[in-house]
């Protein structure tokens, strides 16, 4: 249950996938600032509301950042901005290290020289921080073993934040979202998240591609429960200075998924196979124990979760 009520909210990276679906669940009761130089998202996915502001800018902007959060003293901030894909941070590993490190260490360093008063911040960070490690289910305590720019920064920045927060006293909190599908995730780019591909491939049938042999897993949660854990922590008073796993607790293999997909759209669209992406993570499970602890618990599987995303796919 949301319990965050007549409040002024950041929300950075508020146009994408998962920010917007977070929009949808507190505009109503709240006044929201979103940030989003739309490289990803999209202002169709923000409802018209005059709770919520809206700027195109980009949280690299130092000064501009510094301005909004002196002027709206904001009581949450949920730092979701990043550039999400793992192989554009391979790609251009400087240009992503400053939107998805520097731009939220800027955002931390004017909180704490201005002694705003923030009730509580939360940092989206990624399961990519476990990297390849044999053990599994992935646990908040295991060691990380990131592997790429894009997880590199992620943990960084979950240290910044995590130790912001000690040293300065800032209430603050990070997750490790696993892979997160639902509503108003953009396919438009390969590296976009697979769900949202194979979803886009069985509406226009066209041909989806596999890469590898399609038996590596993920931990797929439905967006819902990710704004229902989202919404918990953000108030949870025992959710603070730590990291927590935001998964539903089981794993697929990609085929099982894609079959699956294939049987509830009744499509019929193509199944091909390419080489495995270089830098590919073969397994991912997580132990949603610590989350489960504060009674959080996950209410889609995959079949619930990809039914209801699949009839919002094709009624919108
Ligand atoms: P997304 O790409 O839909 O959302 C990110 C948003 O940030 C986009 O709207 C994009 O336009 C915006 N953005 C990018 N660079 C920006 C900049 N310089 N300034 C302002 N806005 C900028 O991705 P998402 O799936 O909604 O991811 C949200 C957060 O969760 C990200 O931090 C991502 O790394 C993290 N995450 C997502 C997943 C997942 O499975 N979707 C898994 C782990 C972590
Ligand atoms: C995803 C997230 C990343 C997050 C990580 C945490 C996205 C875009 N990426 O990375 O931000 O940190 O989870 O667990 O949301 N695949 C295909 N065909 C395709 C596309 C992908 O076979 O057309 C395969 C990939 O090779 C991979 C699997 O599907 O094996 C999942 O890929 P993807 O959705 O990109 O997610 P991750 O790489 O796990």
């Amino acid at each position: 249950m949301n319990k965050i009520k007549n409040s002024k909210i950041l929300i950075t990276g508020g146009a994408g996938f998962i920010g917007s679906n977070l929009v949808d669940s507190l505009y109503k009761e709240n006044e929201i600032v979103v940030i989003d130089d739309l490289s990803m998202g999209k202002i169709e996915n923000l409802p018209e509301s005059e709770n919520i502001n809206f700027y195109k800018h980009s949280i690299t902007d130092s000064e501009f950042m510094k301005d909004l959060l002196i002027k709206w003293k904001f009581d949450y901030v949920f730092l979701l901005a990043a550039v999400a894909s793992v192989a554009d941070s391979v790609d251009n590993p400087l240009q992503t290290h400053y939107i998805n490190q520097d731009a939220n260490l800027c955002i931390l360093e004017t909180i704490r020289l201005n002694n705003l008063p923030i009730k509580k911040l939360l940092f989206s960070s990624s399961a990519a921080v476990y990297g390849n490690s044999e053990e599994l289910p992935k646990k908040e305590d295991m060691a990380v073993k990131p592997l790429t720019p894009y997880a590199i920064d992620k943990y960084a920045t979950e240290r910044f934040v995590i130790d912001y927060g000690n040293l300065y006293n800032i209430p603050t909190v990070c997750t490790r979202f696993f892979n997160v599908y639902g509503p108003k995730q953009n396919p438009s780019s390969p590296y976009s998240g697979v769900l949202s591909i194979i979803s886009d491939c069985a509406i226009n049938n066209k041909p989806f591609t596999i890469f590898g042999d399609g038996m590596q897993t993920r931990d797929f949660v439905y967006v819902k429960d990710v704004i229902s854990a989202l919404l918990m922590l953000m108030v949870s008073e025992d959710a603070l200075h730590d990291v927590f796993n935001v998964a539903s607790g089981r794993s697929e293999t990609l085929k099982s998924v894609v079959l699956h997909l294939k049987k509830i759209s009744n499509s019929d669209f193509d199944i091909l196979y390419k080489d495995g992406r270089q830098g590919d993570i073969r397994n991912s499970a997580a132990n949603i124990n610590k989350l489960t602890h504060l009674r959080f618990k996950p209410e889609y599987d995959i079949r619930s979760g990809l039914q209801e995303y699949f009839s919002y796919e094709v009624n919108r």
